[in-house]
């Protein structure tokens, strides 16, 4: 793991830093789309919760930290929190990622196990399934990780409004990912229905989350 710099704006939803001009208009404009979706007032639970991100998220099928396929529709009658991100990643994604932890520590069993965590790399190059193997175990156990072609992950992403790109930094030998940084919510008939700040803490997110059990 990379440690040498560490991004600012860890609480900003999307990290648009030194990154071509394309590109950043390009995240820009997914940005723009979930900082719509975010900004809307609380609507009821429900139905017309979910109108609010009509249009966004979806199915998909990629390879599981173990190698096996795994469909976003595998965890239908569970709520599904995704997370982009990657494992070499210095700071933003592990500490959201222990976030999430936390707050699923702290629900009582039966709520916990409603609960199915996916972490989805925007890094496929270097997140092979062994690479996420040795990643996501040093977080929630039930937290899967999830790989696939650089097609099949731009395609999810899309598919999210997820931004990322890669930064090169000559004075480093790894490069890092600039990317979104949000827990999408999917309710148990595979629907978005929510998308979660990391800016909570461990009780607000553990509260957010049960909401939608
Ligand atoms: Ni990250």
């Amino acid at each position: 793991m990379t440690t040498t710099k560490a991004p600012s704006g860890n609480d900003r939803i999307v990290e648009l830093r030194w990154i071509p001009v394309l590109a950043a208009v390009f995240v820009a404009l997914l940005a723009v789309a979930i900082t719509f979706a975010l900004l809307q007032p609380a609507p009821p639970a429900g139905a017309d919760r979910a109108a609010t991100f009509e249009g966004l998220g979806g199915d998909f099928v990629l390879t599981s930290h173990e190698g096996e396929p795994v469909s976003l529709a595998d965890f239908r009658g569970k709520v599904v929190l995704i997370y982009f991100g990657y494992s070499f990643c210095p700071d933003v994604c592990p500490i959201h990622l222990s976030l999430l932890t936390a707050a699923l520590d702290q629900m009582p069993a039966r709520a916990r196990d409603q609960v199915q965590p996916l972490f989805i790399s925007i890094d496929p190059e270097r997140d092979t399934p062994e690479a996420l193997a040795g990643y996501v175990r040093h977080f929630t156990p039930s937290l899967i990780g999830l790989t696939g072609s650089s097609e099949e992950i731009a395609a999810v992403a899309g598919t999210y409004a997820v931004g990322y790109s890669r930064e090169d930094d000559p004075d480093m030998s790894e490069y890092l990912m600039a990317h979104t940084s949000a827990f999408f919510v999917i309710d148990p008939e595979g629907r978005m229905v929510d998308l979660l700040r990391p800016d909570m803490t461990p009780d607000q997110l553990a509260s957010a989350i049960r909401e939608h059990l």
